[in-house]
């Protein structure tokens, strides 16, 4: 479903990602992690189209990334969705029309999308704030928002980066379990994060960048 192979990337002449190649599998559940500038979030934009690698090759679904035309990123998108760091959710709109907008960017129906953001709104307890604007819930509230927005169109490939950055552990640890159940539901999830409490006791796939490099690439061993 992804497959990097020798990937490098630039940014002024200096090299953040280092002859970087793995592949993760459909319905796969991966974790990237390591430190800070160790380049999980430039790892996550080459998958979602918005950086291009400068050697090598990133091949996404059926898109081969170093050579995609621009033409071509509209399609890539219905594949790949990307839950951002800061959420990027339009402030001043209600919790519905957010999570509405992929949608009706792909011109559905009024009458089929209102059921589909319902239930999504039902799966993520959060039915009752449709009608909430964006700006006045809470940093759990608009993750979870976030979170339906990136679903909503049925994606073969969730990314998100640090989805639990700012928010108290129990809230992550229901972040990360919805993130278990939309697997579950057959989506590959990549998420990158600093925060180790998230796999260290499962066996998921991590694979650890240290330096643009991958340092390790491993299911961790439940205890
Ligand atoms: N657009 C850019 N222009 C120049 N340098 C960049 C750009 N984006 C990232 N970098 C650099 O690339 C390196 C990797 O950045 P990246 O954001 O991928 O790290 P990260 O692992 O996500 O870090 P963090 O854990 O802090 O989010 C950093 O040194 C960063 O300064
Ligand atoms: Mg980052």
């Amino acid at each position: 479903m992804i497959t990097f192979q020798g990937v490098y990337k630039y940014y002024s002449g200096v090299a953040v990602l280092q002859n970087v190649s793995f592949s993760i599998d459909k319905g796969e559940l991966v974790f990237i992690t390591g430190p800070s500038g160790a380049g999980k979030t430039t790892l996550l934009k080459l998958v979602f189209g918005s950086e291009f690698p400068d050697e090598g090759e990133v091949k996404v679904a059926n898109f081969e990334l170093s050579s995609i035309r621009q033409r071509e990123i509209p399609l890539l998108r219905r594949v790949v969705t990307f839950v951002f760091q800061d959420f990027r959710l339009r402030q001043d709109l209600t919790v519905f029309d957010n999570i509405a907008l992929p949608l009706r960017i792909l011109g559905e129906k009024e009458r089929d999308i209102k059921p589909r953001v319902l239930e999504v709104l039902k799966n993520l307890s959060l039915r009752h704030k449709a009608d909430s604007i964006v700006k006045t819930l809470s940093g759990g509230e608009q993750q979870k928002v976030a979170i339906a927005r990136a679903i909503i169109t049925n994606p073969q490939i969730v990314l998100a980066d640090e989805p639990t950055g700012n928010l108290d552990p129990h809230a992550s640890q229901d972040i990360i379990n919805l993130f278990r159940r939309i697997n579950t539901m057959g989506c590959t999830v990549v998420i990158a994060t600093h925060n180790s409490e998230f796999f260290k006791n499962k066996q998921n796939r991590v694979l650890t960048l240290r330096e643009g490099r991958i340092y390790e690439d491993s299911p961790t061993i439940s205890n």
